[in-house]
């Protein structure tokens, strides 16, 4: 490795090394070779340059590159290597299967081998508890039996092995722009603003991709109005019913018709806002929604492109899995839980015989999950309050300290409001589902001065391909208060 002098901001003016002065200006030139040591949070290759932390975008632990150009951040103190060339492919590497690969921003970490990125992910997430809420996930028992869900491990790490890696992606959000001379559609590009457009895509389900790549050749033929395509496909495996199609631009008009016309069996494209009412009948006629749920439920599980759905089906079995059997542990008669969406959980959760609070702020989720409450006859048992998860006051107001357990799933952005909420009523146990390390451990920081401590911790490696995981954290009260 060449090594350079005193970094930005770290060095005596006079004695400054050459790459110091650069270092300055925010972006520099250099020559330097690294070697990547770790992935991080984020999925980019992790590497050291005097100290400094460099983050490589497609970096494997074990490349050797030569760091052409760095932008230099945080005052200097580490920095991103804006291009660079690899001298040594690492040994975790592997061939890259998809020809849209590196440009396209779908699956980061597609090159890398199964277990090693599996692992990393489990790496990540044990470092972030530990940063951030001085919590030891690693000394945790974790939930699933290992007889009944397939594992990467090595040194007391593991993580649930979801298959298939390939053709699983359940939705997905493209983009259409116009770009002054043609209209393009596809996926965004692997950080960057560019749209790359795709004649086909191995992590979507394969039916999900048919309909997928039809419906660009018609945005780009059809000059759909720019904004979001999102694309989504039933629940469970296999995928036999809808396949939606969703444009957030203006109004598609007769493009619903072109789709159909293109020979798309069950599938509907239609502008944001626009969808026939999912609870309506002729809504599941029409292809607006999904198959089977994974657990709890008898009948079809309904959603819809703008709806969420987890991406993996077989993930998802086993995330439900692990929600059902935690909550089945502390035996709970009243359960609150947050961000319900169409239901998915909260049909598992159903299972548990008790008396749940499903709180969604979205009005489209909502309606799907009063729909697919009512179709599996759990209308009467559970309550469902279309209501902003972050308003616990009035998610609260008429039982305080009532529940027995919570079971929060946030988005990717997490749930800053749990030092609150769980001031106010403490439950006994607290299941927190996660898809994001960082969020998750900033969250449950206060959780240890409320009196809980991590009982649980799960992973489960629902996205394949990507540095994304799902995480199921299980906190009980340890404490009386
Ligand atoms: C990660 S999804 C989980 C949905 C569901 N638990 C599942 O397994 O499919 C998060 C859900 O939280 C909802 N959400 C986001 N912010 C919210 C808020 N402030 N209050 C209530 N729900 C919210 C979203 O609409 C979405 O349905």
């Amino acid at each position: 490795m060449r090594r350079s002098g005193s970094g930005p901001g770290r060095g005596n003016r006079s004695r400054r090394s050459p790459v110091a002065h650069r270092c300055r200006a925010s972006v520099s030139a250099t020559g330097s070779e690294v070697v990547i040591e770790a992935l991080a949070h984020g999925g980019e290759g992790v590497a050291r340059l005097d100290g400094r932390v460099l983050f490589v975008p497609g970096g494997v632990p074990g490349d050797r590159i030569v760091a052409h150009r760095i932008r230099w951040l945080g005052g200097g103190s580490f920095g991103r290597v804006l291009q660079h060339e690899r001298r040594v492919a690492s040994p975790l590497r592997r061939e890259a299967r998809c020809p849209h690969r590196p440009r396209c921003g779908g699956c980061p970490w597609h090159e890398i081998e199964p277990e090693a990125r599996a692992l990393a992910k489990v790496d990540d997430a044990v470092a972030q508890l530990k940063r951030m809420a001085s919590i030891d996930a690693a000394a945790v028992p974790r939930i699933l039996d290992p007889q009944l869900a397939p594992r990467y491990g090595r040194g007391g790490r593991s993580i649930v092995r979801v298959d298939p890696e390939w053709g699983y992606r359940l939705r997905a959000r493209l983009r259409v722009v116009h770009d002054g001379v043609r209209v393009r559609a596809g996926f965004s590009g692997q950080r960057s603003t560019e749209v790359i457009e795709i004649d086909r895509c191995g992590l979507l389900l394969p039916a999900l991709g048919e309909a997928t790549v039809r419906a660009l050749e018609l945005a780009r033929s059809r000059g759909w109005p720019p904004g979001k395509l999102h694309v989504a496909a039933g629940l469970n495996p296999p995928a036999t019913g809808a396949v939606f199609v969703a444009s957030q631009g203006a109004a598609l008009g007769p493009a619903s018709g072109d789709l159909r016309a293109a020979g798309f069996d069950l599938v509907e494209a239609c502008a944001a806002g626009s969808i026939a009412d999912p609870a309506a009948p002729s809504g599941a006629a029409r292809g607006l929604s999904g198959v089977v749920a994974p657990l709890g439920a008898d009948g079809p599980f309904h959603h819809d492109a703008l709806t969420f759905v987890q991406a993996h089906a077989m993930g998802n079995r086993h995330l439900c899995e692990a929600v059902v059997r935690c909550a089945a542990e502390c035996a709970p008669r009243r359960i609150l839980e947050l961000h319900a969406g169409a239901g998915n959980l909260t049909l598992a959760l159903a299972q548990a015989d008790a008396h749940v609070r499903a709180v969604e702020m979205e009005p489209r989720a909502v309606r799907y999950l009063r729909s697919n409450l009512a179709q599996a006859r759990l209308a009467d048992r559970i309550e469902v309050m279309e209501a902003d998860a972050s308003e616990v006051e009035q998610l609260l107001h008429d039982r305080p300290r009532r529940f027995d357990l919570l079971l929060l799933d946030p988005p990717r952005t997490g749930y800053r409001e749990l030092e609150i909420l769980s001031s106010n009523m403490l439950p006994d146990r607290i299941i927190y589902c996660s898809c994001d390390a960082v969020t998750l451990a900033r969250d449950c920081r206060p959780l240890s001065r409320l009196g809980y401590r991590l009982s649980r911790f799960e992973l489960i490696d629902m996205m394949p391909n990507t540095w994304h995981a799902e995480m199921v954290a299980v906190f009980d009260r340890s404490i009386a208060v």
